[in-house]
């Protein structure tokens, strides 16, 4: 059975498509066979995967509110990374699942079809903490939570604590949090260690020791399609996924 990691946060731009981007093409890099779900409307981690969101057969959409089967909508990408795309046609999940039986556990449901067939699979949520995010949550067993080194860094962490414990409450008393990982560092500035102490203050050894840099090539490669190791193995930003990607498979292989 995969190990089921979303990538979470309500705040928005913080790193999480490019945290489940970069970390699953890491992941599958080390012989590891790595599902990537989107289920964020903006379709950001199918794009940056290099698949065209215009010309999707199936998505998670059709997963999610018509029932329709999940190995049809999975989309194999160049990079050693099976996608399960989302597109604008999402958007309007939200409040269609809002109606609808089980709608906090469709997701679950849905991936239950495919977990054998790979050892991780990785879930890149909205910023928001609706439908789709209850969704992504109810279907891990771990969650994985960005944090961008900023002023606000810490904002809204609270909330999405709390809505981690009420799906822990519910539908998913294993949730745990895997992990939180300081994103877009800037080890020049003292803002940037002032945030990661902060950080390290309130989840302790839950934080992990990789510090993802602030690096151009992390911000140029979904232009191209493409995870960082695909666009840039040399850079700063593969090396860090990399080294994240090992911590990562740590704590859930031992
Ligand atoms: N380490 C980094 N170095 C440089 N740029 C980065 C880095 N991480 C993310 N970015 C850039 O910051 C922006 C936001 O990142 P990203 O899309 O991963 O955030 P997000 O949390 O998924 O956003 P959203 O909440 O809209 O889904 C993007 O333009 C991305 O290229
Ligand atoms: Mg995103």
């Amino acid at each position: 059975m995969a190990k089921i990691i979303a990538i979470a946060s309500q705040k928005g731009g913080v790193g999480k498509t490019t945290t489940a981007v970069n970390l699953a093409a890491a992941v599958a890099r080390m012989k590891r066979r790595v599902l990537l779900v989107d289920i964020d409307p903006q379709g950001n981690a199918t794009s940056g995967f290099g698949i065209d969101k215009n010309m999707l057969m199936s998505t998670i959409y059709r997963v999610l509110i018509e029932g329709r089967s999940v190995s049809d909508a999975i989309v194999s990408s160049e990079h050693r990374v099976d996608v399960l795309p989302a597109n604008v046609e999402l958007a309007g999940a939200e409040v269609e699942l809002a109606g609808m039986e089980r709608r906090e556990t469709r997701l679950r449901d849905a991936l239950t079809s495919v977990s054998n067939n790979y050892d991780y699979i990785f879930i890149d949520c909205p910023p928001s903490l609706g439908f789709l995010t209850l969704n992504a949550l109810a279907a891990a067993h771990a969650v994985l939570i960005p944090i961008q080194c900023e002023f606000y860094a810490l904002e809204g962490v609270a909330q999405l604590m709390n809505t981690i414990s009420l799906v822990q409450e519910s539908v998913n008393p294993s949730l745990i949090v895997q992990g939180v990982v300081m994103t877009m560092y800037d080890g020049r500035t003292r803002i940037a260690t002032q945030v990661v102490d902060e950080v390290k203050n309130v989840f302790g050894a839950a934080l992990y020791e990789t510090l993802i840099p602030r690096n151009v090539r992390l911000s140029e490669a979904p232009s191209f399609g493409q995870p960082i190791t695909s666009y840039d193995i040399t850079s700063r930003g593969a090396e860090s996924y990399i080294e994240l990607a090992r911590e990562v498979m740590k704590r859930e292989e031992g």
